[in-house]
């Protein structure tokens, strides 16, 4: 869109301005109208309105993805509609319709289900609203200009990597065989398979070779998804499978895609008495360096994490906007890997970073989180 574009676009966002704040409240969303607090409107703000549609506040890295992108769209001189769906995908629908029809300038989308947003991306289309896909691909349609995310592969291939070498089943050794149950995310979304397959691919030569061992049987993504990446579901099917499987045999690790999974598993194995005595947890992994799960880490629970700077990734989705709204290029490292059944979304894909007790210092190296917090 061109800068003319947007201009009028931001004037007759303005004239709607006390309509929308008004729309807004009474739906109980966030409206940033610029300037940060003290409720004036910011003179610098002209960029224009974007429109931010994240998926839940239950999980706490969502709420720093929202509140990162606010102040980083507003340093950038843009008004900021937050919203979000609470895990239900037409609330995440109607916001966005919502948002297109107050004509926010540009919508950032991190989907409930990538699948599920085809006719809300038609209608921001017609209505000649760019969109940025945001950590999670928006699949099945072709305005998707841009997609900001992580090396998704990367992240499960971490979290394999990590329980290989915790287990000591690295470089040809013949340890084993350990008990290992596999856990993966939500179906909708499309990360969950990119993480699973990254894990998968460093875990499945110790399957074949009989060195790590799940019990349960269930191997395929289908069989291990975890429905809204949902903690309590994951401790359930972990209690089940520790009743049908693991009477008098121990698990030795447990591959969780996600901390709020991982936090679920723990509660399961700690009802059964792992964590006390000689029953020492299983290696398990995560994702996402939420601060529940760093102080597990700290506390010698979970094993393993996986950091995701939500600040860059704001920063990403700031810059691709800024671009598609004054006419540039946003810069871009993958043109290859995300298809969305339509076309190929050009990514920037930012580095995850394994994290475990040795190196969770980084955290506070760079002010993600305050040493205080970890208390
Ligand atoms: C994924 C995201 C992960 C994790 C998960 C559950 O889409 O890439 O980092 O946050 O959702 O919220």
């Amino acid at each position: 869109m061109s800068r003319a574009r947007a201009a009028t676009r931001v004037t007759t966002a303005t004239g709607a301005a006390l309509a929308l704040t008004l729309l807004l409240a009474a739906c109980g969303q966030d409206s940033n109208r610029g300037g940060g607090g003290g409720g004036d409107r910011d003179p610098e703000a002209e960029g224009g309105t974007i429109g931010i549609a994240m998926p839940t506040k239950s999980s706490e890295r969502w709420v720093a993805d929202g509140n990162n992108m606010v102040q980083q769209f507003e340093d950038a001189g843009y008004d900021t509609v937050l919203q979000y769906g609470e895990n239900r995908v037409e609330n995440q629908v109607s916001q966005i319709e919502n948002m297109i029809s107050q004509q926010v300038d540009l919508l950032v989308i991190a989907a409930i289900d990538g699948s599920a947003m085809t006719n809300v991306l038609q209608q921001a289309h017609d209505a000649g609203i760019p969109v940025v896909s945001y950590d999670r691909l928006l699949l099945g349609s072709e305005y998707v200009e841009y997609y900001a995310s992580f090396d998704n592969e990367r992240v499960g291939r971490l979290q394999g990597e990590y329980i290989v070498e915790a287990l000591g089943l690295a470089d040809g050794s013949e340890e084993g065989p350990f008990n290992i149950e596999l856990f993966a995310g939500s179906s909708d979304d499309n990360n969950t398979q990119y993480f699973f397959q990254g894990a998968m691919d460093v875990l499945q030569p110790y399957l074949d070779s009989g060195q790590l061992v799940v019990r349960s049987g269930q191997t395929k993504l289908s069989q291990i998804t975890t429905a809204a990446w949902d903690g309590g579901r994951a401790q359930s099917r972990m209690d089940d499978l520790l009743t049908a499987h693991y009477s008098g045999q121990r698990l030795d690790a447990v591959l969780s895609p996600y901390d709020g999974i991982s936090i679920g598993i723990l509660s399961s194995l700690k009802s059964i008495g792992y964590g006390s005595g000689n029953q020492p947890f299983p290696v398990i992994t995560g994702q996402d360096a939420e601060l529940a799960s760093i102080k597990s880490i700290i506390d010698g629970e979970q094993t393993q994490t996986v950091y995701k700077d939500t600040r860059e990734l704001a920063r990403q989705a700031v810059a691709m906007s800024d671009a598609l709204l004054t006419g540039g290029e946003a810069e871009v490292n993958d043109t290859e890997s995300y298809d969305n059944g339509v076309k190929v979304v050009p990514a920037y894909l930012l580095d995850p970073v394994s994290m475990d007790i040795t190196n969770y210092q980084i955290l506070i190296d760079e002010g993600y989180y305050k040493e205080s917090d970890l208390g």
